[in-house]
């Protein structure tokens, strides 16, 4: 293991990326939430406003540096090459026993199940709970589809522009379980990169918004279910997190109700904003320094979540980094030329999520793979 670890990044000049950080709009909650950050000596004086509410942050700059001050341009802390990764069973249980409290198969999504006895749900970011009407209960299954059932071997896929050129295709299709995230465009000319199969996506508001008009045209509505039929397949699972901020409840449920009226067969589910907390409560606990920040990037969450469900688990196209092993630039998403967020977004700390990620690979609990597949 070679990896040697971040330490702030003393700078004193103030690049490009400082003069975007000055303003801009979140790219996941626009345009309900700015940021303003000012940095400076490594250290970003970060305001974000969402909503109502206002959260003033002091971080140091978000740059992976290695023992020597360099900034890990090039890292190349991970086997190059699956082959010599080895699941280690024993690894992989004593992580599970330790989140086994989180109940992860009952209480990850929303079911009428746990909303029989639990009508007052907390948002992320928010004072006042929301109280769930019967209207949004009976958009949830009766019992989480879950329960008593594994998932066998997973594939995560990330957006990362690593997967550019991987070949990872046929390698994650041939897990028993496809998890994308943010509804990426799962078609042509990508496929040999990213596979086929998709039996879990998940979507956010902003991604409503940007692709469908969050749903509010009839176009709109035909848009995003032949996006969903074509792309993903007939009985995929379309997963949301509406508790996130009030704004996102509307739209987020009503992809259900959308569903319902066209007889699609695509399941809609709902994150438990109670879970995700429980969640990031045990995380800290194992050690995830997430101090000062207060949400998970989902492709942690879900890789939390994926290691209570799935025997194993195979994470793709995870790459916060901007340059490739062999220092070749790599785009922020595979399917679009525009560079932002990774480690410069503000909300999620990349740098020390992906610190994990590798802990957990190195242990063999979790396997990253982040090279060519062929
Ligand atoms: C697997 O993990 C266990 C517990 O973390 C450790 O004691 C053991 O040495 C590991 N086995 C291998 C082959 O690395
Ligand atoms: C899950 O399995 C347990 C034990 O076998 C059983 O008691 C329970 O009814 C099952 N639940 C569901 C929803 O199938
Ligand atoms: C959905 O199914 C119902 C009952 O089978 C039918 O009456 C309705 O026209 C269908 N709606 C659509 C949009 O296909
Ligand atoms: C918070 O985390 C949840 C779960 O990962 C995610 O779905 C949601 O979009 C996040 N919210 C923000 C504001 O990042």
């Amino acid at each position: 293991m070679i990896f040697t670890g971040h330490k702030t990044y003393i700078d004193i000049t103030i690049s490009i990326t400082w003069i975007l950080h000055f303003l801009y709009l979140d790219p996941m909650l626009k345009p309900f939430v700015v940021t303003l950050g000012l940095c400076v000596l490594g250290m970003c004086l970060i305001l974000d406003l969402y909503g109502a509410d206002v959260k003033i942050t002091l971080a140091p700059s978000l740059r992976a540096v290695d023992a020597t001050g360099q900034e890990l341009q090039r890292p190349n802390f991970i086997h190059p090459v699956e082959g010599e990764w080895e699941l280690n069973r024993t690894a992989l249980s004593e992580l599970r026993s330790r989140l086994k409290p989180l109940e992860t198969a009952q209480n990850f999504v929303l079911s009428q199940d746990s909303l029989a006895t639990k009508r007052r749900l907390p948002l992320m970011f928010g004072k006042k709970p929301y109280y769930v009407k019967d209207k949004d209960k009976d958009s949830t299954p009766e019992i989480s589809p879950f329960i008593n059932r594994t998932l066998g071997v997973c594939s995560l896929v990330g957006n990362s522009g690593i997967l550019t050129g991987s070949k990872c295709g046929q390698k994650i299709d041939s897990g028993d379980f496809v998890i994308r995230f943010n509804m990426p465009p799962v078609c042509s000319p990508y496929l040999d990169d990213i596979g086929r199969r998709t039996d879990l996506v998940t979507t956010s508001r902003g991604r409503m918004n940007s692709k469908w008009g969050l749903l509010k045209s009839r176009t709109g509505q035909e848009k995003f279910l032949h996006h969903l039929h074509d792309q993903y397949g007939e009985d995929t699972f379309v997963v949301s997190a509406p508790f996130t901020i009030r704004r996102d409840i509307e739209v987020l449920l009503s992809i259900s109700e959308l569903l319902q009226s066209s007889n699609s067969s695509v399941v809609p589910l709902y994150i438990s904003p109670i879970h995700v907390r429980q969640t990031l409560q045990a995380w800290r606990d194992l050690g995830l320094n997430l101090k000062g920040r207060i949400n998970f990037s989902s492709g942690f969450y879900y890789t939390s979540v994926a290691l209570e469900l799935c025997d194993q688990v195979n994470i793709y196209g995870f790459w916060p980094f901007r340059t490739d092993r062999e220092g070749r630039p790599v785009r922020y998403h595979y399917y679009k030329s525009v560079d932002n967020g990774g480690l410069s977004n503000s909300w999620h700390a990349m740098d020390k999520e992906f610190e994990k990620l590798l802990q957990l690979h190195n242990l063999g609990v979790l396997q990253l793979i982040n090279g060519n597949c062929r």
